[in-house]
């Protein structure tokens, strides 16, 4: 089995290597729905602790397109840990495989895991951050605004792992974030402290609002659920938290630049009518599901790219 590297947080990829993995991922969307088969024969297990649509099946489509052997794991009701060590349960799953993509409910359990892996470990979701979003939404937004360097992001709601991974990996493509959250639900302060040294060193910036007019003059605004999985018993403080933070009609107008309103962007399950108003969710300048079908095809070029095959045969592909 190959042994390199995992993909844990966003840091794990430096700038050089984001901008490769998009820039194949660019070419892999469009070759879709025939692109070359980088992963005939391998194998990758998706684990799962946590419900997923899109993590789940954009993984699985996505790599068995591309000739991989895809096996599901439901751990909604046997978290890692629990039937046998995190240890074994890695050693032997890296015997069957060549990667290992889990959504766990705790982040430590990923670093366990690639303590003792040999094949990489990817994070689909961890109660810190979400990379491999982050890496979609990225080439969301160079579809969109035709550059990452200096745009404009604003990212309203609870500072989370959606918040964590989108900061990290903008910073490094040169973009500047505005997280406007109550001072409650800021995000984690080393997390900001290295998203800020990844920008120092692209150009881009990180800065802190609690206004939700803060979102204004922005290219891009950005929100995710206010109420994460695992967070469900805080339901109702965080709904009364972040009630001034919805995102509706008004406040996109609110934020338009030249009488032109931002792009929306929500990883996906929104809450509908709670963190975002459906006029802004079916909006013309909402991205959402163009977020969801790039996870697809970031994903399939992280996997090429961690597995070594960038070169085997893809079309086009200058990664
Ligand atoms: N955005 C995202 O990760 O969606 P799922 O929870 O459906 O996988
Ligand atoms: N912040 C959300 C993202 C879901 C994709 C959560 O962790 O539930």
């Amino acid at each position: 089995m190959a042994s390199t590297t995992d993909f844990l947080s966003s840091t794990d990829l430096d700038a050089s290597q984001t901008r490769g993995v998009l820039d194949l991922a660019d070419a892999m969307r469009r070759d879709w729905p025939t692109p070359a088969r980088t992963l005939e024969n391998t194998s990758v297990a998706l684990i799962f602790e946590k419900p997923s649509l899109r993590t789940r099946t954009s993984f699985d489509v996505g790599l068995s397109r591309l000739g991989a052997d895809v096996t599901y794991l439901d751990q909604s009701a046997s978290p890692l840990g629990d039937r046998e060590s995190i240890k074994d349960f890695t050693m032997t799953l890296e015997r069957y495989t060549d990667a290992i993509v889990a959504r766990v409910r705790r982040h430590t359990v990923l670093q366990e895991m690639a303590r003792h892996a040999s094949v990489p470990i990817v994070n689909a979701l961890s109660d810190v951050e979400h990379p491999c979003q982050a890496l979609g939404d990225a080439m969301t937004i160079r579809a969109a605004c035709g550059r990452l360097e200096g745009v404009k992001i604003a990212y309203i709601g609870d500072g989370n792992n959606v918040c964590h991974s989108l900061l990290l990996t903008m910073a490094a493509l040169g973009s500047s974030v505005t997280v406007v959250a109550p001072s409650a639900y800021e995000p984690d302060h080393d997390i900001l402290a290295a998203a800020r040294e990844r920008a120092s060193a692209t150009g881009g910036s990180i800065e802190l609002a609690t206004d939700p007019e803060a979102i204004a003059g922005h290219d891009v605004v950005y929100t995710d659920t206010w109420v994460s999985m695992g967070s469900e018993s805080e339901r109702d403080e965080r709904v009364e938290a972040f009630q001034r933070y919805r995102v509706t009609a008004a406040s996109m107008a609110a934020a338009a630049t030249n009488g032109t309103v931002p792009f929306f962007m929500h990883c996906l399950p929104a809450f509908r009518g709670v963190e975002v108003d459906d006029a802004v969710i079916d909006g013309a300048t909402s991205l959402v599901y163009e977020q969801a079908e790039n996870r697809m095809h970031a994903q399939n070029a992280l996997i090429t790219t961690l597995l070594g095959r960038t070169t085997a045969n893809t079309k086009g592909a200058t990664p």
